[in-house]
């Protein structure tokens, strides 16, 4: 509401009299001030003006390179532009001292990136490669948000090849790039609408006067508010009835295949063979003499898992629920019928099940799987293993942990969400091959849920916003769990760290604001041995981010993900506009407010747009067997 208030009243217009500009021709500073008279101004009393300023600037600057091939006005005009551009804005921002406001020094306005001045000498410092590319992806109408994401994304590259220092923050080697770029690689120059808006996040002013923008501003704040309630009130009731409208599906499937399972267990027990074995508890004990602590390969908080050895000499696993119910036991054990029907390579296969309520132990809920013999992903990225999986072992184990979970979505049946993806719970073989644990047991599981509603099940930093949020649940909040875990296994960073000022940042923030920088591979973890090849690295980094996109939509489903990650060929990825994180900080936002054009849409000066890299495989056909 807040958002919406404000971006409006930032669209205010301000009227600037002839008078004013004719003043701001000052013939000793080379820049044309009135070239910014058709953009929109900050409100007077906006916290945004010194960004508008900045930007400006950089415009007026590109301008000049475009007609005179050189970057900034020289240094002893430097005072002189100060003027003009005091009195340029001095029609709508009367008394704002800009120096003293927005901290800049008098000689900054002609000073910037590593002594720079002409378009030669900063072509000779970028690769023609990298020019060239720049100068493609730039070379249109950069209105739209693709284009623009990726002309940017292209510039990004320059940073490496202007590492110099830069002087003041007028114009520093971060705006260098776009102010070349917009002078001679796009074909319509600074001052049109598309290039202006995506290099200098500034916009063309509207047809309406100040007047105009007033009286609008008090019809269309109540306007907007009634239909932001309208729209928050019928979501609302949106969630509820899809939520309902689920657990209704959702009870239908379970009594279907109980009663599909009920048929299942007379037929076994007809032919005399079961897959899944219910074991006593007996056996069990003996297994893992009587559940000895050195026989604890994991602990959570659902309880402890133990390896032993059946009569038969087979090595497996035991996971022991604590604290159960006899309560629940029928429904447990159905669910374990239906999860051990469901086999696939990628998945870790159950063999059995014990319910028992004991006099000393009390009630008792046991699962029995394959034992793995590598442990967890978790182990090998976060925990004391020394050794560091090397390229090839992570690729293979994306890709086991992709084709697990597609087959639970769209292999198995009944189709199974997962709930509660993390690296724990992927565990590996001796080959590294990915098993993927625990599924269709969130339920049962109460790690994890403390912050949540105990309808969500799953754990803090994998979960999805939209299932945090409203209990909202589909497959794509396995994608998003997936995306997070794969960031994890790329930069061997945990999915929720601390970060220097105490905040939360989660992998997937973290990883998207380098790849909105053009820093894609810096979310690889260093030193990773035997590297792949940077292409194959980035898609990698590209599918993880766009897999854990905050919102459902922009999510590709399992099967593109394994498509995505087994093809050959340059991928293509387009990542969707997305929102500030939830934990941004303060002057995140005022930015993101600032640059944000009339519509009310959050962006950043930065440009969160869609970033989009060749063609687009993932909107190509996507039937899997
Ligand atoms: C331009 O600005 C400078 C600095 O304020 C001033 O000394 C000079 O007289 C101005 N020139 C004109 C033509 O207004
Ligand atoms: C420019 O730098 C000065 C000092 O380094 C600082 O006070 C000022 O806030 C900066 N201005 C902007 C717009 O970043
Ligand atoms: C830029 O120029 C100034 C003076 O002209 C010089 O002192 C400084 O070393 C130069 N900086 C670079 C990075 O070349
Ligand atoms: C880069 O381009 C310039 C001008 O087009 C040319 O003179 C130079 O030889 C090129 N350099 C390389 C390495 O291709
Ligand atoms: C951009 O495209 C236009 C039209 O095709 C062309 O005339 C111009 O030379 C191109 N600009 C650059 C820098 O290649």
């Amino acid at each position: 509401m807040f958002l919406r208030r404000s971006a409006v009243v930032y669209t205010l217009l301000f009227t600037i009299t002839a008078s004013s500009l004719v003043a701001a021709q000052n013939s000793s500073c080379p820049l044309d001030f009135s070239v910014l008279q058709p953009f929109r101004r900050p409100s007077p009393d906006g916290a945004t003006t010194c960004q508008y300023l900045l930007q400006g600037l950089r415009l007026l600057y590109s301008h000049h390179l475009r007609q005179t091939g050189s970057f900034l006005p020289p240094s002893d005009s430097a005072a002189s532009c100060w003027a003009a551009l005091q009195s340029s804005i001095a029609g709508f921002l009367p008394r704002f001292d800009v120096r003293s406001r927005c901290g800049f020094q008098t000689p900054w306005i002609s000073q910037g990136c590593m002594n720079i001045t002409t378009r030669s000498q900063f072509e000779s410092l970028i690769p023609n490669s990298t020019l060239t590319t720049a100068v493609m992806r730039c070379n249109l109408s950069l209105e739209s948000n693709t284009p623009c994401a990726s002309c940017t994304q292209s510039l990004s590259s320059f940073q490496a090849f202007l590492t110099g220092t830069s002087v003041g923050n007028v114009s520093d080697c971060a705006a260098f790039p776009s102010i070349y770029a917009a002078a001679h690689a796009n074909r319509y120059g600074p001052t049109d609408k598309g290039t202006a808006k995506c290099l200098f996040q500034l916009d063309l002013a509207s047809g309406s006067s100040g007047k105009n923008g007033k009286k609008m501003v008090k019809i269309l704040v109540p306007l907007l508010a009634a239909v932001l309630l309208v729209a928050s009130a019928w979501l609302f009731w949106y969630y509820r009835r899809k939520r309902k409208d689920f657990d209704r599906r959702k009870m239908k499937k379970q009594r279907d295949s109980l009663e599909a399972g009920i048929t299942q267990s007379r037929l076994d027990s007809m032919s005399g063979s079961t897959t899944l074995v219910k074991f006593s508890f007996e056996e069990i004990k003996k297994a893992t003499n009587s559940f000895s602590r050195n026989n604890i390969i994991g602990r959570g908080g659902y309880g402890n898992v133990f390896k032993g050895v059946l009569q038969d000499g087979t090595e497996v696993a035991f996971k022991r629920f604590k604290n159960c119910s006899a309560g629940g036991d029928a429904n447990f054990a159905h669910e374990v019928e239906v999860i051990a029907s469901i086999r696939h390579v990628n998945l870790l296969a159950l063999r059995g099940y014990c319910t028992a309520t004991t006099p000393y132990e009390g009630h008792q809920r046991i699962i029995v799987c394959d034992l793995v013999s590598n442990g967890s992903l978790h182990d090998h990225l976060f925990g004391d293993l020394e050794t560091q999986l090397s390229w090839p072992l992570r690729q293979r184990i994306a890709l086991g942990m992709a084709r697990g979970l597609a087959y639970l979505h769209y292999g198995a049946q009944p189709s199974i969400i997962h709930r509660d993806i993390k690296a724990s719970n992927i565990l590996l073989d001796e080959r590294f091959e990915a098993k993927v644990a625990d599924f269709g047991l969130a339920k049962f599981n109460p790690e994890g849920m403390t912050h949540m509603s105990t309808r969500v099940a799953g754990t803090m930093g994998y979960v999805a916003p939209e299932y945090a949020l409203y209990g909202q649940l589909t497959e794509k909040s396995d994608v998003y769990s997936f995306g997070v875990v794969l960031l994890e296994l790329l930069s061997r960073r945990k999915a929720i760290v601390t970060d220097d000022d105490g905040q939360p940042v989660s992998v997937a923030d973290w990883a998207w604001s380098l790849v909105r920088e053009g820093q894609t591979l810096d979310v690889v973890e260093d030193g990773m041995p035997e590297k792949g090849s940077p292409e194959v690295l980035e898609k990698y980094v590209l599918i993880a981010v766009l897999c854990s996109h905050p919102q459902l939509h922009a999510r590709p489903t399992m099967d593109q993900v394994v498509k995505m990650l087994e093809s050959n060929e340059f991928t293509v990825i387009s990542i969707p506009q997305r929102p500030i994180p939830l934990v941004a900080r303060r002057d995140e936002i005022d930015l993101s407010v600032s640059s944000s054009s009339g519509s009310g849409k959050l962006t950043s000066p930065t440009g969160y747009q869609a970033f989009s890299f060749g063609a687009d495989l993932l909107h190509g056909n996507t039937n899997t067997g």
